[in-house]
Protein backbone atom coordinates (compact mmCIF):
# COMPACT_ATOMS: atom_id res chain seq x y z
CA UNK A 1 0.00 0.00 0.00
CA UNK A 2 0.87 3.36 -1.18
CA UNK A 3 -0.77 6.79 0.45
CA UNK A 4 -2.21 9.37 -2.35
CA UNK A 5 -3.78 12.41 -2.86
CA UNK A 6 -7.13 12.15 -4.93
CA UNK A 7 -10.18 14.02 -6.05
CA UNK A 8 -13.28 12.32 -5.10
CA UNK A 9 -17.17 12.86 -4.88
CA UNK A 10 -20.09 11.67 -3.22
CA UNK A 11 -22.26 13.85 -4.80
CA UNK A 12 -23.13 15.45 -8.46
CA UNK A 13 -23.33 18.96 -8.72
CA UNK A 14 -21.47 22.09 -8.22
CA UNK A 15 -17.54 22.53 -8.29
CA UNK A 16 -17.71 22.31 -4.59
CA UNK A 17 -18.90 19.28 -4.41
CA UNK A 18 -15.31 17.73 -5.05
CA UNK A 19 -12.58 17.87 -2.53
CA UNK A 20 -8.92 16.41 -2.09
CA UNK A 21 -8.69 13.33 0.17
CA UNK A 22 -6.05 10.90 1.41
CA UNK A 23 -6.27 7.01 1.13
CA UNK A 24 -3.85 3.86 0.76
CA UNK A 25 -3.19 2.68 -2.81
CA UNK A 26 -2.52 -0.93 -3.45
CA UNK A 27 0.11 -2.44 -5.44
CA UNK A 28 -0.55 -2.79 -9.04
CA UNK A 29 -2.99 -5.87 -9.78
CA UNK A 30 -1.40 -8.37 -13.01
CA UNK A 31 -1.48 -6.18 -16.27
CA UNK A 32 -1.45 -2.87 -13.93
CA UNK A 33 1.70 -0.41 -13.80
CA UNK A 34 1.66 2.63 -10.86
CA UNK A 35 2.03 6.31 -12.39
CA UNK A 36 3.30 8.92 -10.63
CA UNK A 37 1.34 11.60 -12.29
CA UNK A 38 3.42 14.96 -12.78
CA UNK A 39 0.68 16.26 -14.70
CA UNK A 40 -3.16 15.72 -15.12
CA UNK A 41 -5.26 17.25 -17.68
CA UNK A 42 -8.49 19.01 -17.21
CA UNK A 43 -11.43 18.39 -20.32
CA UNK A 44 -15.08 19.44 -20.74
CA UNK A 45 -16.47 16.17 -20.14
CA UNK A 46 -14.84 16.39 -16.98
CA UNK A 47 -17.68 19.14 -16.37
CA UNK A 48 -20.34 17.01 -17.61
CA UNK A 49 -19.62 14.31 -15.25
CA UNK A 50 -19.28 16.25 -11.88
CA UNK A 51 -22.67 17.72 -12.66
CA UNK A 52 -24.14 14.20 -13.57
CA UNK A 53 -25.30 15.03 -17.04
CA UNK A 54 -22.97 11.85 -18.04
CA UNK A 55 -23.84 9.98 -14.69
CA UNK A 56 -21.15 7.86 -12.95
CA UNK A 57 -21.60 5.07 -10.14
CA UNK A 58 -20.71 7.14 -6.70
CA UNK A 59 -18.89 7.93 -4.92
CA UNK A 60 -16.14 8.66 -7.89
CA UNK A 61 -12.76 9.89 -9.26
CA UNK A 62 -12.70 12.22 -12.09
CA UNK A 63 -10.35 13.37 -14.82
CA UNK A 64 -9.56 11.43 -18.17
CA UNK A 65 -5.63 12.14 -18.41
CA UNK A 66 -2.35 12.47 -17.03
CA UNK A 67 1.18 11.85 -17.53
CA UNK A 68 4.08 11.00 -15.27
CA UNK A 69 6.51 8.09 -14.57
CA UNK A 70 6.19 4.40 -14.28
CA UNK A 71 6.51 3.95 -10.31
CA UNK A 72 5.77 0.37 -10.02
CA UNK A 73 4.98 -2.96 -12.34
CA UNK A 74 2.26 -5.60 -11.68
CA UNK A 75 2.66 -9.13 -12.80
CA UNK A 76 2.81 -10.21 -16.46
CA UNK A 77 3.60 -6.49 -17.69
CA UNK A 78 6.08 -6.37 -20.60
CA UNK A 79 7.63 -3.78 -22.66
CA UNK A 80 7.20 -1.02 -20.17
CA UNK A 81 9.90 -0.43 -17.16
CA UNK A 82 10.04 1.45 -13.51
CA UNK A 83 11.08 4.88 -14.90
CA UNK A 84 9.32 5.24 -18.17
CA UNK A 85 7.97 8.28 -19.01
CA UNK A 86 4.22 7.48 -19.98
CA UNK A 87 0.66 9.35 -20.44
CA UNK A 88 -2.61 7.83 -20.81
CA UNK A 89 -6.10 9.04 -21.48
CA UNK A 90 -8.34 6.03 -22.32
CA UNK A 91 -8.03 3.88 -18.55
CA UNK A 92 -11.49 5.25 -17.24
CA UNK A 93 -12.05 8.14 -14.84
CA UNK A 94 -10.12 8.73 -12.41
CA UNK A 95 -6.28 10.97 -13.12
CA UNK A 96 -7.50 13.74 -10.51
CA UNK A 97 -4.76 12.42 -8.40
CA UNK A 98 -0.88 11.94 -7.67
CA UNK A 99 -0.66 8.43 -8.27
CA UNK A 100 -2.88 5.73 -9.78
CA UNK A 101 -2.83 2.19 -11.24
CA UNK A 102 -3.42 1.84 -14.63
CA UNK A 103 -3.76 -1.08 -17.43
CA UNK A 104 -0.29 -1.52 -19.08
CA UNK A 105 -2.33 -1.51 -22.24
CA UNK A 106 -4.00 2.06 -21.48
CA UNK A 107 -0.51 3.62 -21.60
CA UNK A 108 1.73 5.12 -24.37
CA UNK A 109 5.55 5.98 -24.12
CA UNK A 110 6.14 9.91 -24.27
CA UNK A 111 9.01 10.55 -26.65
CA UNK A 112 11.60 13.40 -25.94
CA UNK A 113 10.06 16.07 -28.05
CA UNK A 114 6.85 15.69 -25.75
CA UNK A 115 6.95 16.96 -21.97
CA UNK A 116 4.80 16.03 -19.43
CA UNK A 117 2.69 19.23 -19.25
CA UNK A 118 1.77 18.94 -23.01
CA UNK A 119 0.95 14.71 -22.67
CA UNK A 120 -1.43 15.91 -20.40
CA UNK A 121 -2.73 18.89 -21.77
CA UNK A 122 -2.50 17.45 -25.38
CA UNK A 123 -3.36 14.10 -25.19
CA UNK A 124 -7.22 13.60 -25.07
CA UNK A 125 -7.95 16.95 -27.07
CA UNK A 126 -4.89 15.86 -29.37
CA UNK A 127 -6.27 12.42 -29.85
CA UNK A 128 -10.22 14.01 -30.47
CA UNK A 129 -8.32 16.39 -33.45
CA UNK A 130 -6.37 13.20 -34.83
CA UNK A 131 -9.87 11.40 -35.08
CA UNK A 132 -12.11 14.54 -36.34
CA UNK A 133 -9.45 15.34 -39.23
CA UNK A 134 -8.21 11.98 -39.86
CA UNK A 135 -11.18 9.48 -39.73
CA UNK A 136 -14.11 11.62 -39.13
CA UNK A 137 -13.18 13.51 -42.30
CA UNK A 138 -9.94 13.48 -44.32
CA UNK A 139 -9.09 16.95 -44.53
CA UNK A 140 -8.09 18.02 -47.29
CA UNK A 141 -5.65 20.57 -48.48
CA UNK A 142 -8.30 23.87 -49.33
CA UNK A 143 -10.91 22.24 -47.55
CA UNK A 144 -13.05 24.99 -46.15
CA UNK A 145 -14.00 24.60 -42.23
CA UNK A 146 -16.22 25.64 -39.81
CA UNK A 147 -14.60 25.43 -36.21
CA UNK A 148 -16.61 26.11 -32.98
CA UNK A 149 -14.70 27.22 -30.10
CA UNK A 150 -11.73 27.87 -32.22
CA UNK A 151 -10.17 29.21 -29.17
CA UNK A 152 -10.86 26.43 -27.11
CA UNK A 153 -8.62 23.48 -26.27
CA UNK A 154 -9.77 20.76 -28.64
CA UNK A 155 -11.01 23.99 -31.12
CA UNK A 156 -7.10 25.15 -30.92
CA UNK A 157 -5.50 22.21 -32.04
CA UNK A 158 -7.83 20.87 -34.87
CA UNK A 159 -7.41 24.72 -36.01
CA UNK A 160 -4.02 24.52 -35.85
CA UNK A 161 -3.53 20.65 -37.63
CA UNK A 162 -6.42 21.15 -39.92
CA UNK A 163 -4.16 24.79 -41.21
CA UNK A 164 -1.04 22.98 -41.51
CA UNK A 165 -2.69 20.30 -43.80
CA UNK A 166 -3.67 23.40 -46.34
CA UNK A 167 -7.12 23.58 -45.11
CA UNK A 168 -8.81 26.98 -44.24
CA UNK A 169 -10.82 27.54 -41.04
CA UNK A 170 -13.38 30.13 -40.16
CA UNK A 171 -13.75 29.93 -36.31
CA UNK A 172 -16.29 30.80 -33.86
CA UNK A 173 -15.57 32.10 -29.93
CA UNK A 174 -18.06 32.96 -27.15
CA UNK A 175 -16.78 36.31 -26.58
CA UNK A 176 -14.63 38.57 -29.03
CA UNK A 177 -11.77 38.49 -26.37
CA UNK A 178 -10.89 35.29 -27.53
CA UNK A 179 -10.76 36.09 -31.04
CA UNK A 180 -7.12 37.24 -31.23
CA UNK A 181 -6.44 33.09 -30.10
CA UNK A 182 -8.21 31.78 -32.51
CA UNK A 183 -6.00 33.66 -35.08
CA UNK A 184 -3.68 32.89 -33.62
CA UNK A 185 -4.47 29.21 -33.98
CA UNK A 186 -5.13 29.68 -37.45
CA UNK A 187 -8.34 30.49 -38.20
CA UNK A 188 -8.53 33.17 -41.29
CA UNK A 189 -11.35 34.78 -39.83
CA UNK A 190 -13.66 34.97 -36.47
CA UNK A 191 -17.32 35.13 -35.92
CA UNK A 192 -18.80 36.14 -32.70
CA UNK A 193 -21.47 33.62 -31.86
CA UNK A 194 -22.74 36.50 -29.97
CA UNK A 195 -24.04 38.19 -32.99
CA UNK A 196 -27.83 36.68 -33.38
CA UNK A 197 -27.07 36.09 -37.15
CA UNK A 198 -23.46 34.24 -36.63
CA UNK A 199 -24.48 31.86 -39.80
CA UNK A 200 -24.90 35.12 -41.95
CA UNK A 201 -21.47 36.20 -41.00
CA UNK A 202 -19.82 33.13 -41.59
CA UNK A 203 -20.66 33.02 -45.11
CA UNK A 204 -19.62 37.15 -45.44
CA UNK A 205 -16.64 36.02 -43.94
CA UNK A 206 -16.04 33.10 -46.65
CA UNK A 207 -17.73 35.32 -49.55
CA UNK A 208 -20.75 33.13 -49.63
CA UNK A 209 -18.93 29.42 -49.40
CA UNK A 210 -20.31 26.92 -47.26
CA UNK A 211 -18.01 24.43 -45.65
CA UNK A 212 -16.95 21.13 -46.53
CA UNK A 213 -17.67 20.34 -42.77
CA UNK A 214 -18.55 21.98 -39.66
CA UNK A 215 -16.99 21.19 -36.71
CA UNK A 216 -19.32 22.09 -33.55
CA UNK A 217 -18.72 21.07 -30.24
CA UNK A 218 -21.36 23.43 -28.37
CA UNK A 219 -24.19 21.64 -29.35
CA UNK A 220 -27.64 23.20 -27.96
CA UNK A 221 -26.94 26.37 -29.01
CA UNK A 222 -25.73 26.08 -32.09
CA UNK A 223 -26.42 22.85 -34.06
CA UNK A 224 -29.49 23.66 -36.63
CA UNK A 225 -28.03 26.84 -37.63
CA UNK A 226 -24.97 24.92 -37.99
CA UNK A 227 -26.63 22.85 -40.99
CA UNK A 228 -27.06 26.29 -42.47
CA UNK A 229 -23.07 26.97 -43.08
CA UNK A 230 -22.66 23.30 -44.53
CA UNK A 231 -22.23 23.27 -48.46
CA UNK A 232 -24.55 20.53 -49.92
CA UNK A 233 -23.22 16.89 -49.27
CA UNK A 234 -21.52 18.48 -46.34
CA UNK A 235 -20.49 17.32 -43.23
CA UNK A 236 -21.52 18.35 -39.44
CA UNK A 237 -19.78 16.93 -37.19
CA UNK A 238 -22.21 17.12 -33.21
CA UNK A 239 -18.61 16.10 -31.03
CA UNK A 240 -19.58 17.75 -27.69
CA UNK A 241 -22.40 19.39 -25.64
CA UNK A 242 -20.53 22.99 -24.25
CA UNK A 243 -23.87 24.81 -23.97
CA UNK A 244 -26.09 21.68 -23.56
CA UNK A 245 -27.36 18.47 -25.06
CA UNK A 246 -27.60 18.90 -29.11
CA UNK A 247 -31.34 18.55 -30.38
CA UNK A 248 -32.64 16.17 -32.28
CA UNK A 249 -32.39 16.49 -35.66
CA UNK A 250 -35.37 15.70 -38.18
CA UNK A 251 -33.54 13.61 -41.14
CA UNK A 252 -35.57 15.78 -43.42
CA UNK A 253 -33.94 18.53 -42.71
CA UNK A 254 -30.66 17.17 -43.29
CA UNK A 255 -32.40 16.70 -47.10
CA UNK A 256 -33.43 20.09 -47.27
CA UNK A 257 -30.31 22.25 -45.81
CA UNK A 258 -28.36 19.95 -49.03
CA UNK A 259 -28.36 16.30 -48.43
CA UNK A 260 -25.97 16.89 -45.64
CA UNK A 261 -24.53 14.58 -43.49
CA UNK A 262 -24.64 14.09 -39.78
CA UNK A 263 -22.75 12.42 -36.96
CA UNK A 264 -22.37 12.02 -33.49
CA UNK A 265 -18.51 10.74 -32.78
CA UNK A 266 -16.60 9.81 -29.55
CA UNK A 267 -12.75 9.93 -28.86
CA UNK A 268 -12.73 6.69 -26.93
CA UNK A 269 -14.43 4.10 -29.64
CA UNK A 270 -11.48 5.66 -31.84
CA UNK A 271 -8.71 4.09 -29.38
CA UNK A 272 -9.96 1.10 -28.32
CA UNK A 273 -7.57 -1.19 -28.48
CA UNK A 274 -3.44 -0.71 -27.81
CA UNK A 275 -2.25 -0.84 -31.11
CA UNK A 276 -5.05 1.66 -32.70
CA UNK A 277 -4.09 4.06 -29.50
CA UNK A 278 -0.36 3.94 -30.07
CA UNK A 279 -0.72 4.79 -33.67
CA UNK A 280 -2.78 7.57 -33.47
CA UNK A 281 -0.64 8.92 -30.30
CA UNK A 282 2.33 8.45 -33.00
CA UNK A 283 0.39 10.72 -35.46
CA UNK A 284 -0.13 13.17 -32.70
CA UNK A 285 3.52 13.10 -31.54
CA UNK A 286 4.58 13.40 -35.35
CA UNK A 287 1.92 16.97 -35.51
CA UNK A 288 3.53 18.05 -32.39
CA UNK A 289 7.16 17.06 -33.33
CA UNK A 290 6.21 19.19 -36.51
CA UNK A 291 5.02 22.19 -34.72
CA UNK A 292 1.44 21.54 -36.87
CA UNK A 293 -0.16 20.89 -32.99
CA UNK A 294 1.38 23.26 -30.20
CA UNK A 295 0.07 23.21 -26.36
CA UNK A 296 -1.03 26.88 -25.45
CA UNK A 297 -1.67 26.51 -21.19
CA UNK A 298 -4.54 29.07 -20.67
CA UNK A 299 -4.77 28.06 -16.13
CA UNK A 300 -2.65 25.94 -14.04
CA UNK A 301 -3.80 24.92 -11.20
CA UNK A 302 -3.15 22.81 -8.31
CA UNK A 303 -4.87 19.44 -7.21
CA UNK A 304 -5.96 21.57 -4.36
CA UNK A 305 -7.22 23.86 -6.19
CA UNK A 306 -9.16 21.64 -8.79
CA UNK A 307 -12.79 23.74 -7.73
CA UNK A 308 -11.33 27.14 -9.01
CA UNK A 309 -10.47 25.14 -12.12
CA UNK A 310 -13.75 23.96 -12.75
CA UNK A 311 -15.16 27.35 -12.10
CA UNK A 312 -12.62 29.09 -14.28
CA UNK A 313 -13.52 26.90 -17.27
CA UNK A 314 -17.08 26.74 -16.51
CA UNK A 315 -17.54 30.66 -16.44
CA UNK A 316 -15.83 30.19 -19.77
CA UNK A 317 -12.63 32.35 -18.36
CA UNK A 318 -10.06 29.95 -19.53
CA UNK A 319 -8.85 29.93 -23.37
CA UNK A 320 -6.20 27.35 -24.07
CA UNK A 321 -5.67 24.14 -21.95
CA UNK A 322 -6.08 23.99 -17.92
CA UNK A 323 -3.42 22.09 -16.27
CA UNK A 324 -3.47 20.52 -13.26
CA UNK A 325 -0.19 19.42 -11.22
CA UNK A 326 -0.74 16.78 -8.45
N1 LIG B 1 -16.68 13.59 -28.81
C1 LIG B 1 -15.42 13.58 -28.42
O1 LIG B 1 -14.66 12.67 -28.80
C2 LIG B 1 -14.89 14.68 -27.56
C3 LIG B 1 -13.61 14.57 -27.01
C4 LIG B 1 -13.11 15.67 -26.30
C5 LIG B 1 -13.90 16.81 -26.12
N2 LIG B 1 -15.17 16.82 -26.62
C6 LIG B 1 -16.03 17.98 -26.46
O2 LIG B 1 -15.40 19.06 -27.12
C7 LIG B 1 -15.76 20.27 -26.48
C8 LIG B 1 -14.50 21.04 -26.18
O3 LIG B 1 -13.79 20.38 -25.16
P1 LIG B 1 -12.56 21.10 -24.46
O4 LIG B 1 -12.19 20.24 -23.30
O5 LIG B 1 -11.55 21.44 -25.47
O6 LIG B 1 -13.24 22.41 -23.88
P2 LIG B 1 -13.02 23.94 -24.31
O7 LIG B 1 -13.28 24.09 -25.78
O8 LIG B 1 -11.69 24.39 -23.85
O9 LIG B 1 -14.14 24.63 -23.49
C9 LIG B 1 -15.49 24.57 -23.95
C10 LIG B 1 -15.81 25.83 -24.75
O10 LIG B 1 -17.16 25.75 -25.16
C11 LIG B 1 -17.61 27.04 -25.42
N3 LIG B 1 -18.99 27.21 -24.95
C12 LIG B 1 -20.05 27.49 -25.72
N4 LIG B 1 -21.15 27.58 -25.00
C13 LIG B 1 -20.80 27.37 -23.73
C14 LIG B 1 -21.52 27.36 -22.51
N5 LIG B 1 -22.84 27.60 -22.48
N6 LIG B 1 -20.84 27.12 -21.37
C15 LIG B 1 -19.52 26.90 -21.39
N7 LIG B 1 -18.79 26.89 -22.52
C16 LIG B 1 -19.43 27.13 -23.68
C17 LIG B 1 -16.63 28.00 -24.73
O11 LIG B 1 -15.92 28.64 -25.78
P3 LIG B 1 -16.38 30.08 -26.27
O12 LIG B 1 -16.48 30.94 -25.05
O13 LIG B 1 -15.36 30.51 -27.25
O14 LIG B 1 -17.73 29.86 -26.93
C18 LIG B 1 -15.70 27.11 -23.96
O15 LIG B 1 -14.39 27.61 -23.94
C19 LIG B 1 -16.59 19.88 -25.25
O16 LIG B 1 -17.96 19.95 -25.57
C20 LIG B 1 -16.18 18.44 -25.02
O17 LIG B 1 -17.12 17.70 -24.33
C21 LIG B 1 -15.67 15.79 -27.34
Amino acid sequence: MTSRRVVTLAEFGRPDVMSVVSEELPVPMPGEVRVRHSAIGFNFIDIYQRKGIYPLPLPTGLGFEAAGVVDALGAGVTGIRTGDRVAYMNAGVGAYTDLRNVPADKLVALPDTVSDAAAATLLFKGMTAQYLLRKTHAVQANDLLLVHSAAGGVGQILTRWATALGATVVGTTGSPRKREAALAAGCVDVVDLNDPDWPQAFLAATGGRKARVVYDAVGKDTLIRSLDCAAPFGLVVCYGASSGKAPAVDPELLNKKGCLFLTRPSVFPHNADAATFRANAADLFDAIARGHVTVDIGGRFSLEEIVEAHRAAEERRIGGAILITP
